[in-house]
C-alpha cells in the first residue's frame, strides 16, 4: 500500500510514519492496564463483575483529609508552582512521621524528596544511576515499573527469585558474584506485593550489609507498611543497621490513607540518593501540588490518623479471613498473609497456567484476580486476590470461585 496521496493541488502528501523509540516497542503491555480492559468488556457484556485485581482501596480518603483538602484548595497562594525541592511543611511532617513510627531521624531538607506518587519514583530513580548496560537486583514476582524503570534506562534487569521456600524473600548468596559487583540499584519490598510476605529484622540488616559490600543502593518499597493484622507492626529498612548509609525508602498515601487518586509520596533516605532524585525531578516535573502535599501535613499530623489506621487494617483482616478460610476450604493451600491487603495463592490443579486460571475465573464468575505471571517468572503458579471489596461482597467472590471450581471444566 502507498504512503503517498494526492492533495487537492495535486501534490503527493506525504503520510507520516510514527515510529516509537525501540523503549517504547519493548515495553511490556501494563499488567492492570491489561486487566482493566478485561474488565470493561465484561461489563460491556453485563457481567456483575468482582474486581480483586488492582490494589486499589474501595473505602474513602478520611474525612479529615478530605475538609483540610477543600481549605487548601480555596487559598489563592495555592495555585502557583509549588517550591521545586517540595513543601517545607510536608516533608517535616513525613519526618515527623518517621521519628514517631519508626524512631528514625531524617533532615527534612536533606532526606525527604516529595513525589507524584511512588510509582513516579521508582520509575525514575534508575535513570539517575543506572548507565546503559548496567544492572539493577529486581524482586520477581515484584511490582512491574521496578524492571520498567530499569529498562527505560537503558539497564539489565537481573531477577532475585522470591520463592515460598524462602518465605518471598531473596537469597542474597545466590546472587552472582560478578552480577553482585556490576549492580547499581536493588529494589526490595515488605511487607511484599504481590506476596503478602513480611520481612524479620535480620533480613534487612543483611540486606544493608549485601549492598554496603557490592556499593548498591537499596530502593526499599514500603507502600503497604500501615496495613498490618494479627498484631504485627512492619518496620521501615531505615530502621536496620546500615541502611541509611545504602539506600532509600519509598513510601506512599494512597494505600495508607486510601489517597490513590491524589497522587503523593515521598523517598526518604540517603542524602545523596534523595538530592539526585529531586534534581532529576526538577528537570522533568513541576512538583505536587501545594494543596494536595498540605493535605499529607494532614494525614500524618491529625491525631485521628491512629484510629483510622487501626479501623483500616481491622477491615482488611476480616476480609482476607473470609478468603482464606474459603480458599483452604476449596483446598488450595494458601497463607494467611500478615501485611498488605493481598491474598497469594497457588493455582489449583488442572490449569495450565496462571493466566488460563484467571481467564477462566472471569468467563465463569466475572471475579477478577491478577496472574501471578504478570509479577514475573517467578509469579506463575499463583494468583492474587486484592481485598478491595466488602467482607459480604467478598465472600460472593468466593462462593463463586468455589461453585465454578467444584462444577469442573467444561
Ligand atoms: C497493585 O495492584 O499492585 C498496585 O495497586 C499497583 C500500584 O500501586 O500502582
Amino acid at each position: 500500500m502507498s504512503n503517498s496521496r494526492t492533495n487537492i493541488s495535486g501534490k503527493g502528501v506525504h503520510k507520516m510514519h510514527i515510529q516509537p523509540a525501540d523503549r517504547i516497542n519493548k515495553l511490556p503491555r501494563y499488567l492492570f492496564a491489561e486487566i482493566d480492559k478485561k474488565i470493561r468488556a465484561a461489563v460491556e457484556k453485563g457481567v456483575d463483575v468482582i474486581k480483586l485485581g488492582i490494589g486499589d482501596p474501595d473505602q474513602p480518603t478520611p474525612d479529615y483529609i478530605v475538609k483540610r483538602a477543600i481549605e487548601e484548595v480555596q487559598k489563592p497562594a495555592n495555585h502557583t508552582y509549588p517550591p521545586d525541592e517540595g513543601l517545607t511543611e510536608f516533608k517535616e511532617a513525613v519526618a515527623a512521621y518517621y521519628k514517631e513510627r519508626h524512631n528514625v531521624e531524617l533532615d527534612p531538607e536533606k532526606e525527604v524528596c516529595v513525589l507524584l506518587g511512588s510509582k513516579e519514583g521508582i520509575a525514575h530513580i534508575s535513570a539517575c544511576f543506572v548507565n546503559p548496560g548496567d544492572l539493577n537486583l529486581v524482586p520477581d514476582p515484584g511490582y512491574p515499573v521496578y524492571s520498567i524503570g530499569t529498562m527505560f534506562a537503558g539497564g539489565d534487569v537481573y531477577r532475585m527469585p522470591l520463592l515460598a521456600e524462602n518465605n518471598f524473600l531473596p537469597d542474597f548468596s545466590a546472587v552472582d558474584k560478578e552480577v553482585a559487583k556490576k549492580a547499581k540499584l536493588m529494589f526490595l519490598n515488605y511487607p511484599n506485593n504481590p506476596t503478602g510476605a513480611e520481612a524479620p529484622p535480620e533480613f534487612f540488616a543483611q540486606a544493608a550489609q549485601f549492598a554496603k559490600e557490592n556499593n548498591i543502593i537499596i530502593c526499599h518499597d514500603q507502600a503497604y507498611s500501615e496495613i498490618a493484622y494479627d498484631g504485627y507492626k512492619p518496620m521501615s529498612f531505615l530502621e536496620a543497621p546500615g541502611a541509611k548509609e545504602v539506600g532509600i525508602e519509598f513510601g506512599s498515601l494512597s494505600k495508607t490513607f486510601n489517597m490513590t487518586g491524589w497522587r503523593l509520596a515521598y523517598a526518604v533516605g540517603r542524602a545523596e540518593v534523595v538530592e539526585v532524585l529531586s534534581r532529576y525531578k526538577t528537570n522533568i516535573d513541576s512538583g505536587t501540588f501545594k494543596a494536595i502535599q498540605y493535605t499529607g501535613v494532614e494525614a500524618f499530623t491529625n491525631p485521628a490518623k491512629d484510629e483510622f489506621q487501626a479501623e483500616i487494617s481491622k477491615m482488611y483482616q476480616e476480609r482476607r479471613d473470609v478468603v482464606v478460610n474459603a480458599l483452604k476450604e476449596m483446598g488450595i493451600d494458601v497463607r494467611a498473609p500478615k501485611a498488605t491487603f493481598y491474598v497469594w495463592a497457588p493455582v489449583p490443579k488442572g490449569f495450565a497456567d496462571s493466566t488460563e486460571f484467571v481467564s477462566y475465573i472471569l468467563e465463569e464468575t466475572g471475579v477478577v484476580v491478577t496472574p501471578g505471571r504478570g509479577f514475573g517468572e517467578h509469579g506463575e503458579g499463583y494468583f492474587r486476590i486484592a481485598l478491595t471489596v466488602d467482607a459480604e461482597r467478598m465472600a460472593e467472590a468466593m462462593r463463586r470461585i468455589k461453585d465454578a471450581l467444584a462444577a469442573g471444566r467444561p
